[in-house]
Formats: structure tokens, sequence, C-alpha cells
């Protein structure tokens, strides 16, 4: 990380006509007062946060503020998946309307990817829409969740279904937050990672096999740069279609069959290592309908295994494929997928689509082969 920091503009986000900010320095959360005072002028900040990391991060980004002369509250809330509710959005704005903040506040949503869904959520909808700037504390949020705009909550019916697109006015990432963060949560972030290199950069692919000891390691120069690779990415494919209407779909490489573990398991499975088996039984199913170059699983599962995250419970074929079957991106219960040409590019189906109908079939046999290789998926 060079002392002044990484600064990366996301254009075109959500077709709103300002880009943002996102701003990757060791020691950025120290920054966040002037930082934010450029980008998200507002009378009060409200600092949404779950409460583990309310005494922490929060207290220390709530004493910045203060110490800069700005208005700011803290709103811890009960961090974890099962608060993206909209249980937890009511009890979010509820209070914000107790605290009578009006529309010159700005909203701070500080932690993983649950806070930045939740908070931006709230910062949507809260009079009409509020600025809001990310502050993500996780690895799948700083490289995923907190670029593209997409902010939402989960009913009882799934994950994700009830949200809108709200683009943050900033992003700050400090990567020595990850010092703070279970060795599983990095892990699972390790596996977006590795997808985007898999999806659109060979060279990064290899750069983050090359160096996957110094990222388990957390070497900052290698997380710092794994951050900037992957935002970059992401950044580039959601400014070019930031509603989804085409290739953003490739983002959801291996998460066909992930989602549906994930259901499977009861929501048990962290998301990342549901993503890690998700993508090697998609280079499969991808060999085996011959558009994926041979050897592209084997390799992925090399990187994938260095990150342990391969293996896992064993689940039963018919289940994992029904739950397919009930897929948001499922058109006519057909299972559809993303599938590579080879590592670093993915491959458009005869009609330009960047989905693969595949017959079940030959997802059993992706599935049976990935298994074969590595006990459980
Ligand atoms: N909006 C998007 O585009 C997008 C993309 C991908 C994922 N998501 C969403 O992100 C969520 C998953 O995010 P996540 O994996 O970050 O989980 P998370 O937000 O639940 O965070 C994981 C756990 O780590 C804790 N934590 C966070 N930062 C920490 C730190 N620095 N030190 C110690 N503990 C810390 C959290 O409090 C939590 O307990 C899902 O709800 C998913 O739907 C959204
Ligand atoms: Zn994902």
């Amino acid at each position: 990380v060079t002392p002044r920091g990484l600064r990366l503009r996301v254009d075109a986000m959500t077709g709103a006509t300002r880009g943002y900010e996102v701003h990757i320095r060791a020691g950025a959360l120290d920054d966040l007062p002037g930082r934010i005072g450029a980008a998200a002028p507002a009378s009060v900040y409200v600092i949404i946060t779950p409460r583990e990391l309310a005494a922490t991060y929060g207290a220390r980004a709530l004493a910045a503020l203060h110490a800069s002369g700005f208005g700011a509250e803290l709103l811890p809330f009960d961090g974890g998946e099962a608060s993206k509710t909209r249980e937890t959005w009511a009890a979010l704005t509820d209070r914000m309307l107790e605290l009578r903040l009006g529309r010159d506040t700005c909203v701070i949503a500080l932690g993983g990817g649950v806070t930045g869904d939740l908070a931006g959520f709230v910062a949507a909808t809260y009079m009409r829409g509020l600025p809001f700037v990310q502050v993500p504390t996780t690895l799948l949020a700083m490289i995923d969740a907190s670029v593209g705009g997409k902010t939402g909550i989960d009913t009882p019916a799934g994950k994700n279904l009830v949200g809108a697109f709200h683009a943050p006015r900033l992003v700050v990432v400090d990567p020595l937050a990850l010092r703070t963060l279970p060795p599983r949560e990095l892990r699972s972030g390790l596996a977006e990672a590795v997808k985007h290199g898999a999806i659109l950069d060979a060279d990064y692919f290899d750069w983050i096999a090359d160096n996957a000891g110094a990222l388990l390691d957390l070497d900052a120069p290698a997380l710092a740069h794994l951050i900037a690779r992957s935002v970059e990415l992401k950044a580039g494919i959601v400014s070019e279609d930031p509603h989804e209407l085409g290739r953003r779909t490739i983002l959801n490489f291996g998460h066909t069959v992930a989602h549906a573990l994930e259901r499977h398991s009861g929501f048990t499975i962290p998301h990342g290592f549901a993503v890690a088996q998700g993508m090697l039984v998609e280079a499969r199913i991808g060999e085996i309908v011959g558009i994926t170059a041979a050897g592209t699983a084997t390799s992925l599962a090399r990187v994938l295994h260095a990150f342990q995250l391969t293996g896992g419970a064993a689940v039963a074929y018919d289940d994992l494929i029904a739950a397919m079957q009930i897929d948001k991106k499922a058109r006519r219960a057909e299972p559809r997928f993303v599938l590579l040409r080879r590592l670093g590019a993915c491959a458009p189906d005869a009609h330009g689509s960047w989905v693969h109908q595949v017959a079940p079939d030959v997802t059993r046999r992706a599935l049976e082969s990935v298994a074969e290789a590595a006990p459980g998926v």
C-alpha cells in the first residue's frame, strides 16, 4: 500500500451520474472524517454497526468524527445474517425518527456485508433516500458486497428479496481491519477473489495462487493488491451493466450450485465455502459439455485447496438439483449456469446469453466427479 493509499473511481453505478471513490489504505479508518466531509457532507452521521464491533471500530469511528467536529450517532444492531430483516430495518429507522434525523443525515455502514446491505437499505429508504458511505470490515464486503450498489434485506421467502439499488458516496477500506476477522471469514472472502480471477483475469488468478500463503498470513501489501484488483474487476463489470441485464451475470459463476448448497444446509455453510464448491462443479459442467477448457476444474481445485475451501459435507444430489430448480436464475425450472471458456474468460451461449441451460444429468455427473476428486461435494 502506498502511503497515500489507492484510489479507484467507480463510474456510472446504478445509472447515477456521479461515480464514487474507493479509498484503500492500511490505516484508512483514521482518514474517515476527512474523506467523509468532502464526499458526503451532512449535519449528522449515523454509524450503523453490529453490536460486536460497536465497542471497537464503532467507538473509534464515533470518536474520530466527534473530534473533527461532526455530529455523529452510533446505532448498533444484533449482527449476523439472521438480523438482515425488515424487523431490524424497522428498529433502525424508528430509532432514527426518534432522534429526529432529517434529510441532512448521512448513513455510515461499518461492518461486513450484512451491515452494508442493511444500512444501505436504511439509507435508500429513510426520508426517500439518504447519502451513505460504506466502511467494509470483512474481506467479502471489501471486495464484493460494498461495490455495485445493491442493498436489501432477507425475508422468510428467501435472501435479498426486498431491496434497492443505492450507490454509496464513498467506500473506505482499511485492510488492517482484517486482523480481527475470524480466519474462516477471511477464507470465505478469498473464494470471491478467486472467482474474480476465474471469470475475468487469468494473470490475477495465477497471482492469487502464487500468493496464497501471504494472503492467509494477512500480509498487508498482498491484501491491498487483492482488494484493489478485485474491486477494479467487479467495478468494471458493474459500471458496464449496473442493473444486471447482461454481462453482470457472470459474477454469478459458481453461485447456482452455491445457492442450492446454502439453502440445502439451512444456511450453515459460509457463503464463500459454498461458492468454492460451486465453482468446481460448474467448471466440471463446462468441461463435460465441451465449453470449458479441460483441466480448468483441477486448476481451480488447487487454489481453493490452498485456502482450505475444498471438501465439505456430502449431500444428496437429487436434493441439490431440486434446490437449484428454485434458484432466482432458473427460468422454467431449468437451472442455468455461468460457464467459463477457460480461466480468465466466460463463455456466452449460442444466443449471446451469459447463462447456459444444462440438463440435470450433466449436473449430476459434474457433482459426482467433483465428489470423487475431493470427498464431500
Ligand atoms: N450487496 C451485494 O452486492 C452483496 C454481495 C455479496 C454478499 N452480500 C451480502 O453480504 C452478506 C455477507 O457478508 P459477510 O460475509 O461480510 O458477513 P457478515 O456481515 O455477517 O460478517 C461476518 C461476521 O464477522 C463480523 N465482523 C465483521 N468485520 C469484522 C472484523 N473486522 N473483525 C471481527 N469481526 C468482524 C461480523 O460482525 C459478523 O459476525 C450476506 O448477507 C450477503 O447477502 C451482498
Ligand atoms: Zn457471492
